[in-house]
C-alpha cells in the first residue's frame, strides 16, 4: 500500500536523523522525572519525535491524513494508559505500529516520558 511504503520511508528518515542530530541525553536532565522516562525520552528523540515534534505538541512531519497527536493536549493527557498503549503497540493510520520494534518495557517507558511532557 502507498501509505505503508510513505511511513516506512519516514521512519527511515526519522531514524537517519534520529541517530545524527540527537545529543544521545547531554541535555536529558531537565525534563527527566524518573530513570524509566529519562529512558524514554531517548526512545522518544530516536523514534518519535520525528513526526510528534521534540516536545509531542505534533508538530513534526505532515503525511497526507491524520496529523501526528499532540500529546500533550487535554484529550491526550485524559486518555487512560491502556489507551496510548494500545496506540503506540497497533498504530494508527499515519503512525507505524511499534510492537515489534520496541520492546513492552521501552513502551513503558516511552509513555511513562510522555506523562511528563510540559502541557
Ligand atoms: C510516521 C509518523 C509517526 C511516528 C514515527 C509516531 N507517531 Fe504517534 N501518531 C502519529 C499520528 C499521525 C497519530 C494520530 C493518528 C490518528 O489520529 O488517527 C499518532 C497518534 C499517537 C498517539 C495517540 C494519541 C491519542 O490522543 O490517542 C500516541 C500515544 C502516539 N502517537 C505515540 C507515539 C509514540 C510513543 C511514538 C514513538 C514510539 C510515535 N507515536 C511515533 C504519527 C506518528
Amino acid at each position: 500500500m502507498v501509505k505503508t511504503a510513505v511511513v516506512s520511508i519516514v521512519m527511515i528518515i526519522v531514524a537517519c536523523v534520529g541517530w545524527s542530530g540527537m545529543p544521545s541525553d547531554a541535555s536529558g536532565a531537565a525534563g527527566a522525572k524518573t530513570p524509566e522516562s529519562s529512558k524514554g525520552k531517548r526512545i522518544f528523540s530516536r523514534h518519535c519525535a520525528g513526526c510528534h515534534g521534540a516536545e509531542g505538541k505534533g508538530d513534526g512531519y505532515k503525511l497526507l491524513g491524520p496529523d501526528p497527536a499532540n500529546l500533550t493536549a487535554p484529550a491526550t493527557r485524559k486518555k487512560p494508559d491502556s489507551a496510548l498503549l494500545t496506540t503506540i503497540h497497533e498504530g494508527k493510520p499515519n503512525m507505524p505500529s511499534w510492537k515489534g520494534i520496541l520492546s513492552d518495557h521501552d513502551i513503558q517507558s516511552v509513555l511513562a516520558y510522555i506523562r511528563t511532557l510540559p502541557h
